[in-house]
């Protein structure tokens, strides 16, 4: 079976974000039977309805593109004064329509959040989980990951350099590869 592909969506536009490090990571440790893909959300224009005709903004059709043929999607996100940050958000509108066409449904998901404080983004994750609510998705709960001190856990490069943390991160990816299956036996 070829290795599902999976995006790795980055609620950072930084390019130095410490949420960019736990993404590189995961993309770093993926198993052989995941293809993660980074999916950036810095260009896209806020979500407007007006904008929505028979030639939207080109960098929402990539974005919509990116995300169409998935087989699942992790969001990595940072926290802005205790919930998601605005690019986020935006991304999760952007992908939401054209109505009933959006990319989110039928989808198995994961939230990341990160913080160079301790407590790993715990209300952005959450108010993530809360905005994908509305789409028939599936969330994998366990192992949580609300990545506290970053900047300690993962260097500049992607690499993971705390040992628990190591172990978490291919914990995680070796759940998600087993969660995406389990959905999608279960999707038919
Ligand atoms: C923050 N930061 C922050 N951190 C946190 O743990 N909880 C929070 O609610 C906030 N709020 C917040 C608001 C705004 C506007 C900024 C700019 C920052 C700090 C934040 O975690 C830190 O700047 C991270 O480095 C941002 O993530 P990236 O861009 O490095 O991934």
């Amino acid at each position: 079976m070829p290795a599902r592909r999976v995006a790795v969506i980055l609620g950072s536009v930084r390019k130095d974000a410490l949420s960019r490090r736990a993404a590189r990571a995961l993309i770093a440790m993926q198993p052989p039977t995941l293809n993660l893909e980074l999916v950036e959300v810095g260009d896209l224009p806020f979500y407007n309805q007006e904008l929505e005709t028979a030639s939207p903004p080109a960098p929402w059709t990539r974005f919509r593109d990116a995300l169409k043929d998935v087989a699942a999607v992790i969001f990595v996100t940072p926290e802005y004064n205790r919930g998601v940050p605005g690019a986020m958000k935006n991304a999760v509108d952007v992908g939401s329509r054209p109505w009933g066409k959006g990319v989110w449904e039928g989808k198995p998901y994961a939230v990341v959040s990160t913080s160079p404080g301790p407590l790993g983004g715990y209300s952005a994750n959450h108010q993530l989980r809360q905005n994908l609510s509305y789409f028939t998705m599936f969330l994998m709960h366990q192992p949580e990951m609300y990545l506290g001190t970053i900047d300690k856990l993962v260097d500049a490069n992607g690499q993971v350099t705390d040992d628990k943390a190591r172990e978490l991160f291919a914990q995680f990816l070796t759940q998600f590869a087993a969660w995406i299956e389990r959905c999608h036996i279960r999707a038919g």
